[in-house]
């Protein structure tokens, strides 16, 4: 019987680190990232998203998870891709990591964005999870390039970056809540990235899947 990492390779991709895993946002899991996600992932008077989907009632906040990872599961060609991990431990779903990319067979350039419940933030999971979407796509996938982004006001997230030695890569002046504030670009090159400590990462089932991304 054909199961679904053998004509979806994304299923079978696995990243572990110590007893954390980034996996594949099955039915299952992806049910479980909406609920958390329902349940809160900032103070409803912050925004460090670019549009507030985090915002309103658990029940409006799943939904919109639910929806938004849907639409994220389908979007592997390769001149544009968004792969989105679960953060598991124990079979619990902790938040999400995702990395984004244009032409990567060309640019070797992505984005990362993530999220984790309230619950389960400021324990060093974000460092983490970070960390292991970077081994993806500089071990696994030979990124040359990783970026990513903050609200000058998101002091968690820019101190998960500069733990990890991006560098400042410019300002944009966007409008969150009809309201202009400064998002801070980071960008860690494949060099900074090869000096910098790193916990011990496996890589599981990336080859399908550099085949699915045209690498
Ligand atoms: C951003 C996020 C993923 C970081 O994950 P996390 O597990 O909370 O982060 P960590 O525990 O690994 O590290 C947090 C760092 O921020 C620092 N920090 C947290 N809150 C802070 C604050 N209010 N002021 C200053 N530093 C703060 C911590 O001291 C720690 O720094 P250190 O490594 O130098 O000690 C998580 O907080 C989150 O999901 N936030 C809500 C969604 C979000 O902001 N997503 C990112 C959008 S750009």
């Amino acid at each position: 019987m054909t199961s679904l990492p053998d004509v979806w390779p994304m299923a079978a991709l696995r990243v572990t680190c110590g007893d954390l895993t980034l996996q594949f946002l099955d039915d299952d899991l992806v049910l479980a990232l909406a609920v958390l996600g329902g349940q809160g992932i900032h103070d409803p008077s912050y925004l460090p998203f670019n549009s507030a989907w985090s915002k309103g009632s658990p029940i409006e906040v799943t939904r919109r998870v639910l929806a938004y990872q849907w639409a994220a599961r389908g979007k592997v060609a390769p001149e544009d891709w968004q792969i989105e991990l679960a953060l598991v431990r124990d079979g619990e779903v902790l938040g999400v990591q995702g990395a984004f990319a244009r032409a990567f067979p060309v640019t070797r350039t992505a984005e990362t964005g993530s999220w984790l419940g309230q619950r389960h933030q400021g324990q060093g999971l974000g460092t983490t999870m970070r960390l292991m979407m970077l081994h993806l796509l500089f071990e696994g996938f030979d990124a040359q390039v990783a970026t990513t982004a903050a609200y000058a006001d998101n002091p968690a997230s820019q101190a998960v970056t500069a733990r990890i030695g991006y560098l400042p890569n410019g300002v944009d002046v966007v409008a969150r809540e009809g309201v202009a504030v400064e998002s801070r670009r980071f960008l860690l090159s494949r060099a900074d990235w090869s000096v910098q400590p790193r916990p011990e990462v496996t890589l599981e089932g990336v080859e399908p899947v550099r085949e699915l991304l045209g690498l």
